[in-house]
């Protein structure tokens, strides 16, 4: 099958809107439409938010391929390229790590890289699941899940690696709202909240340079590869990437898989009965609901034949992860969620991190995290279970995609007394 297009000649679409192509489907799977795309049409162009329609990849053989091309580059400030979402965003800024390729790529990754390291993020697990724990010792029994929990500990390991304060958490929460999880915001308000983000990065930056300490932000200042340094623009990026990717995206991933085990009771209480086999579990989530948000579209530089078809010198692509975890041809029976799906017979990995030179940086981080936050949850919260119908759940509609609110109870259950009898 081949999706030749014309180079840029994609033709948006008049009334921007996010489309069939890429909504989720009930209880947030993913869109009945992959199946289809992925059996006849696995390059075809889809409908992007920004109503631009592109070619998306949506086999795993395909979707990997294309992450790991040479020819495939996230330069995408030429004038008049596609969009995901209109207006000036992530694709637009020079300094971004995931806006580089090979060779600045592999020098400004390699800087960066022995920050996050299984090594580096290790020790961090046990103040993870402390905090998990606070987080959850200052709740109810009944709570909203989203709000008071996935988001907050994320951005509490955010803050304390990084060394910023915790009550900016405020700050950071609307800037990412605006410009990750909501569709309706203006594209002046995005670009505003872009530069008011990035400013507050470099004003972090310039604290930790008057007064350094051994926090995050401090390695990052004094990271170096031979002679060369991260550049102030790189630096500023950086804390800045890292508050965005490092808190919603794990925010997000914790709010779909708690829900997702939710909606499996039995699997939820096996977890219960043995805390030990959740960060196996967590492979399962990252790869049924990951990740919340898909890859960055690719531009081709030349022609390439990919195991679905040929993309032409110049075609901007959008590699669909969530698509290729769901491959049957890679992870039999994909719809079927099985916490043991990844312990015994480890299928192909899943690609909920990416795949190739831009592999997600702080994967071991993420991990420890989804994996502290289920953990937490089961150990402390056994009976935990949603109040509403798991269908009444609203989903954010912006570039990364989550249950708006999850209302909980984890109160015992308690059976109803038998009826007093007569007499
Ligand atoms: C469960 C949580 C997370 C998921 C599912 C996730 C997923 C991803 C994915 C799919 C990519 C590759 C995007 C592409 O190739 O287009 C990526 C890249 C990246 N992620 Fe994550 N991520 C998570 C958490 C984090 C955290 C906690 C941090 C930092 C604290 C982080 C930092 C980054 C950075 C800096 C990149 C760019 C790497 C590069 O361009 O070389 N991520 N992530």
């Amino acid at each position: 099958m081949t999706a030749e297009l014309d180079p840029n000649g994609t033709e948006p679409t008049a009334e921007p809107v996010i489309g069939p192509d890429i909504v989720p489907g009930p209880l947030g799977t993913p869109p009945p439409e992959f199946a289809r795309r992925r059996e006849c049409g696995p390059l075809d162009p889809a409908t992007m938010p920004s109503g631009d329609r592109v070619p998306m990849a949506v086999r795993y053989e395909d979707v990997r391929a294309l992450l790991a091309s040479p020819t495939s580059s996230r330069n995408l400030r030429l004038p008049g390229l596609p969009r995901f979402v209109s207006g000036v965003g992530i694709d637009d800024d020079p300094d971004a790590l995931i806006n580089q390729d090979p060779p600045e790529h592999t020098r400004y990754r390699r800087i960066m890289q022995g920050t996050f390291t299984p090594r580096q993020t290790e020790p961090w697990r046990p103040r993870i699941a402390a905090i998990a724990g606070d987080l959850l010792d200052g709740l109810g029994d009944r709570f909203e899940l989203v709000e008071d929990y996935a988001l907050r500990l994320p951005a509490h390991v955010i803050c304390e690696m990084l060394g910023v304060p915790v009550d900016d958490y405020e700050r950071f929460v609307q800037w990412t709202d605006m410009f990750l999880t909501t569709s309706t915001a203006t594209e002046q308000a995005r670009y505003e909240g872009y530069g008011d983000f990035l400013a507050y990065a470099a004003e972090l930056v310039a604290q930790h340079r008057r007064s350094p300490g051994d926090d995050l932000i401090d390695l990052l200042i004094q990271a170096r590869d031979a002679d060369d340094r991260l550049t102030e623009g790189e630096l500023v990026n950086t804390v800045f990437s890292l508050i965005t990717a490092g808190y919603e995206t794990t925010a997000s991933m914790i709010a779909r898989g708690v829900f997702r085990l939710l909606l499996h009771p039995r699997q939820w209480d096996e977890l219960v009965a043995d805390p030990s086999l959740t960060a196996v579990a967590v492979e399962e989530v990252l790869r049924f609901d990951g990740p919340p948000a898909s890859a960055f579209m690719r531009r081709i530089t030349e022609d390439t034949d990919l195991p679905g078809g040929s993309l032409r010198a110049g075609t901007v692509v959008m590699p669909n992860l969530n698509a290729a975890n769901h491959d049957p041809e890679a992870f039999p029976d994909p719809g079927r969620f099985d916490i043991h799906r990844f312990t015994d017979h480890p299928p192909n990995p899943h690609v909920a991190f990416g795949y190739g030179a831009h592999r997600c940086l702080a994967a071991s981080l993420a991990r420890v995290e989804l994996t502290e936050a289920v953990r937490a949850l089961v150990t402390r919260r056994p009976a935990l279970r949603l109040t509403g119908s798991p269908e009444s759940v609203a989903w954010t509609d912006g570039l990364v995609l989550r249950p708006v609110a999850l209302h909980v109870t984890s109160a015992p259950v308690t059976t109803s007394p038998p009826a007093a009898a007569p007499g």
